[in-house]
């Protein structure tokens, strides 16, 4: 068996905001993303799921390089994007696009949606006027929408069919990733999985990989190949899907699961996060970061940071106690 190509890396991704506390007070850092690694293959999707505020929108943001690293790599394509000259970070600035989660936000209510569509080829190819409006029909076609709608405004478009818009749009220039930002959190349930097979069949045709940001593990659960599980700006579980959702081992991953209604099994929506709330990145916990709401917490997870530990079959925790709590 060949390894699957790897598409984009992520070393040690931080991002560290300094922010003003007050009138002449020294600025504070708030660790957004604090040392976040990952490999993520070719025609896969890696899940980011975590609770508002644990780092996954900033995650994005530097992925799709909007944003620049404090420290740590990314690498697209083998090529180091931290460290790219300007020719270099455009060419691979196309390679990642984002769909953001909100559909009415994202597009430009003054544009007809094929100029949306074709803006990326204006800028970044040297394709003809025609030429761009017969990919941008082709694509809208592509993803569940009429052609000949091409000329219509986005307000004459319901939430997922704007959605399936920006989805078109990120794909105008064929990337090898996309970025989606919590895509579907926005929408009817009812709409929602309409939206992920959509993702799913694009994916199938295109290999294209999908870093999928959502706080609901229920979708996650439908679309992702591997999941990462943040805390506070680390992660604290990475495991393929089966394994996360068959065999769970930190105890943030089990609260988030046992708060999640499964879509599998026609449950009832509840809950989605463990009691209390997740501390600032401003002043964030000593030792585990989760141990204030961790009910397997012992002395040593109130002073000593947690590594990700590799459990074998491609699971990694950080838990000072998973061997212990079984
Ligand atoms: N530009 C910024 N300046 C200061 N703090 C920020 C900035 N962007 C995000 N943060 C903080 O970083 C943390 C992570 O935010 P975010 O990445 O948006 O989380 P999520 O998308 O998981 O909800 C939050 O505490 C947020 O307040
Ligand atoms: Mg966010």
């Amino acid at each position: 068996m060949s390894e699957p190509m790897v598409v984009l890396e992520s070393r040690a991704l931080a991002k560290h905001y300094p922010v003003s506390t007050g009138f002449l007070q020294p600025k504070a850092l708030a660790r957004a993303l604090d040392g976040v690694s990952f490999e993520l293959a070719a025609g896969t999707t890696l899940a980011v799921v975590g609770e508002s505020g644990c780092g996954k929108s900033t995650l994005a943001r530097q992925l799709t390089m909007i944003e620049a690293p404090t420290s740590g790599a990314l690498l697209l394509a083998n090529a180091d994007v931290t460290h790219a000259d300007a020719a270099l970070k455009k060419r691979l600035r196309q390679q990642v696009q984002m769909v953001f989660q909100n559909p009415f936000a994202s597009l430009n209510p003054r544009k007809r949606i094929v100029h949306a569509l074709e803006e990326p080829l204006a800028i970044n190819t040297d394709l003809s006027r025609a030429a761009r409006g017969e990919r941008a029909r082709a694509m809208l076609a592509r993803v569940g929408l009429r052609p000949e709608h091409d000329a219509r405004y986005p307000h004459m478009f319901s939430g997922g069919q704007r959605q399936r818009i920006a989805i078109a749009r990120a794909l105008m220039l064929q990337p090898k990733i996309v970025v989606l930002d919590e895509p579907v959190s926005a929408l009817d349930v009812s709409i929602q999985a309409q939206v992920l097979n959509l993702l799913m069949d694009l994916q199938d045709e295109t290999q294209v990989a999908y870093v999928f940001i959502s706080h609901n593990l229920a979708v996650v659960e439908l679309i992702a190949d591997e999941v990462l599980v943040m805390y506070l700006g680390k992660v604290v579980e990475q495991a393929r899907k089966a394994a996360l959702f068959a065999t769970p081992r930190h105890p943030y991953t089990r609260a988030l699961l046992a708060s999640t209604p499964r879509i599998a099994a026609g449950a009832r929506r509840q809950r989605q996060v463990p009691s209390g709330e997740p501390p600032s990145p401003l002043n964030p916990p000593s030792g585990c970061a989760f141990h204030q709401r961790c009910p397997f917490a012992v002395a040593r997870c109130r002073i000593e940071v947690p590594v990700l530990e590799d459990l074998g079959g491609g699971q990694r925790v950080a838990c000072h106690r998973v061997h212990e709590i079984g």
